[in-house]
């Protein structure tokens, strides 16, 4: 059951939950290792990703439970500061483990994360900034050695915002002494609810949404029950499929000040948007407008996990998008699967230039990565004729059974 199929060409209407946040939960689940008391996780997101997680928290010594959208955790006895190849190459999010094994055991060994194949993702600046943490790091034969007898406050100037690093950082300096200052620091929602989960634990955090993050060690964390925002990345997936297959569609659950950029810009493509606090309202009927030109760069700018989710919305747009992909060298392995669908891209480096065509048509795919097989998702909804997508493991690291959501918005699809 690693293929999807869909019969394109449905409009999508009615109404959808949003998920809770991947990108949140998994630096939470990584948080919840420095707490030796129970932490209750709501709205915490049915995916392959939070499983390997908890894997990795069983691992080390946790206690886990999962059910009906609930994480439970209690790491008292967490005691192995080792993880081994398999459960490291499992995603990228493995290696926030590390900060927490550090702060709790003051040492760990990991080999390098695994996750999408969207660039090289080195840990330069996690490690970089760790030693200026007072961690000593070796890495020997793919492995990464780390001591720290004590950790250091320090003032980290990361040379790029990075989400991982940012984060890694909090987690090591929430229970050491001192204040350490982030400048620099990566400004995601995403950031912004790892410090409110913290600080829920009793962690003393300010600042994240801005560039500079200031956490002040604290001694100890107690019990926490805590509700994870919802994922702005999976409202941008449905939001691009709802605008290229047409369609009016309630969007719940979300937050638009998340994703006010991606708003502004399907109402640029010729969508008509409508908010409340916690919804979006999508109406599409005529065919979308190209945008000329999308550049990917640090929120709050334009998220590089929703290029590929609008290059498949635009690629029968009428006009012409260029995508300058900033953030990870090789994002756009869904090209040649939306080329094999009749759509007419070419990419030069970090650019791909889309020309929109009259349709795309159904054909057989294959997801390379999690972003670009929701796109291949939302290119075979709106083509015309049966599309059969395989690499769906892909697909299920971060969207919670993708084909229930759009069956239930009137799509002709389903796994087989
Ligand atoms: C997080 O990845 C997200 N993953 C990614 O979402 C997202 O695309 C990315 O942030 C950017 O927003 C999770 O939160 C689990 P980075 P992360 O560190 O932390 C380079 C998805 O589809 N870099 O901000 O890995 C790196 O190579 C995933 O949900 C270094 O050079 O992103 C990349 O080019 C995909 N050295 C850039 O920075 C480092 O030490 C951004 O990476 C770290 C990063």
């Amino acid at each position: 059951m690693n293929r999807i199929a869909i019969c394109g060409g449905k409009k999508l209407s009615g109404e959808v939950r949003c998920q809770g946040s991947k990108n949140a939960a998994l630096p939470i689940l990584a948080a919840t290792v420095l707490n030796p008391n129970e932490c209750e996780l709501t709205n915490c997101p049915d995916l392959a990703d939070v499983s390997s997680a908890l894997k990795i928290i069983t691992h080390l010594g946790g206690k886990t439970e999962y059910s009906k959208y609930t994480a439970t955790v209690n790491a008292a006895d967490i005691h192995r500061f080792e993880i081994g190849e398999e459960l490291m190459a499992s995603m990228r999010s493995s290696v926030l483990f590390l900060g927490p094994m550090l702060s709790r055991l003051k040492q760990a060994v990991i080999s390098y994360p695994g996750g999408c194949s969207i660039g090289l993702r080195p840990i330069d600046l996690h490690i970089k900034a760790f030693r200026q943490l007072g961690v000593s790091v070796e890495e020997i034969g793919g492995k990464i050695y780390c001591k720290a007898e004590k950790i250091v406050p320090a003032r980290i100037n990361l040379i790029f915002p990075s989400v991982g690093a940012t984060e890694n950082i909090m987690l090591l300096a929430a229970l050491s002494e001192g204040e350490t200052v982030v400048l620099n620091a990566a400004r995601e929602p995403e950031i912004c609810d790892l410090q409110n989960f913290l600080n829920a634990m009793g962690a003393k955090i300010s600042g994240a949404g801005t560039e500079t993050i200031r956490i002040l060690g604290v001694e100890k964390l107690k019990k926490v029950k805590y509700n994870i925002m919802s994922d702005r990345i999976f409202a941008a997936t449905c939001l691009c499929a709802v605008a290229s297959c047409g369609g009016d569609t309630v969007l719940r659950n979300v937050n638009p000040d998340h994703i006010s950029l991606i708003l502004s810009m399907l109402a640029g493509a010729g969508c008509s948007i409508s908010c409340g606090h916690d919804y979006v309202r999508i109406k599409s009927s005529e065919r979308l407008r190209g945008l000329g030109k999308i550049m990917t760069s640090p929120y709050p700018g334009f998220p590089t996990d929703a290029q590929a989710l609008f290059m498949s919305a635009l690629s029968a747009a009428d006009g012409t998008t260029v995508f300058v992909e900033n953030i990870f060298e090789s994002r756009y392995k869904h090209v040649p699967e939306l080329i094999k669908m009749g759509a007419d891209i070419i990419v030069d480096g970090r650019l791909a230039a889309v020309t929109g065509c009259n349709y795309i048509q159904g054909a057989s795919v294959e997801a390379q990565d999690l972003r670009g097989g929701a796109a291949l998702v939302i290119a075979g909804l709106s083509a015309i004729g049966d599309t059969i997508i395989s690499g769906v493991s892909h697909i299920d690291r971060g969207y919670e059974h993708i084909e229930d959501t759009f069956a239930q918005l009137g799509a002709s699809i389903k796994r087989i």
